[in-house]
């Protein structure tokens, strides 16, 4: 059996560093949160990096490290941030470089909810951060999409039943043995 190599996308607060860490350690595999190893590598916060350098050198970074992570061997579970679709190179580094990509889906209200209290996502320090979500949930759901073999609507099931349901999409895919 190949390295298992997945991948998580959607948008900020839909779980990918949350579900990621679970499936990583039930799968016993390594973890990879990319914004975390961003941080690492810029030695700053993704926030102050976006005020001091603005997104597009965000996005050069971002995409550098995506590429190098594609071309890493070795099994891997893959959290991404959420705007690592936005490119072409990106939405093809991974559907090439990660055998198994989810999209977790949530509605922007949904978002809301879980992020109102956030400080962290520089996209959302606007007067009207729902508004925000609707706007990325509109340009950015067809590229998830693009980007993933498959959509978990993660609305009404609790962290243990995503993880439950990225696991067993993996099993039917062949990607990890079949839990007796
Ligand atoms: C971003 C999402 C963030 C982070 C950066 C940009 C985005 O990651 O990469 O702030 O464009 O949606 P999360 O999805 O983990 O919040």
């Amino acid at each position: 059996m190949p390295p298992t190599r997945c991948a998580l996308v959607g948008l900020p607060g839909s779980g990918k560093s949350t579900v990621g860490r679970q499936l990583a350690r039930r799968l016993q595999l390594p973890l990879v949160d990319l914004d975390q190893r961003l941080e690492e590598v810029l030695g700053t916060s993704i926030r102050q990096y976006f005020e001091e350098c603005g997104e597009d050198a965000f996005r050069d970074r971002e995409q550098a490290l995506l590429a190098e992570l594609a071309a890493e061997p070795g099994p891997m579970v893959l959290s991404t941030g959420g705007g690592a679709v936005l490119r072409e190179a990106n939405r093809s580094a991974l559907r090439q470089g990660f055998g198994q990509v989810f999209y977790l889906r949530a509605t922007p209200e949904d978002l809301w909810r879980r992020l109102r209290h956030d400080q962290t996502r520089p996209l959302l320090q606007v007067d009207n951060p729902l508004a925000r979500l609707r706007e990325l949930h509109r340009v950015r759901d067809p590229l998830y999409r693009e980007a993933a073999n498959y959509v978990i609507e993660t609305g009404r099931p609790t962290v243990h039943t995503l993880v439950n349901m990225v696991a067993m999409q993996l099993e039917m895919a062949g990607a990890v043995p079949v839990r007796t």
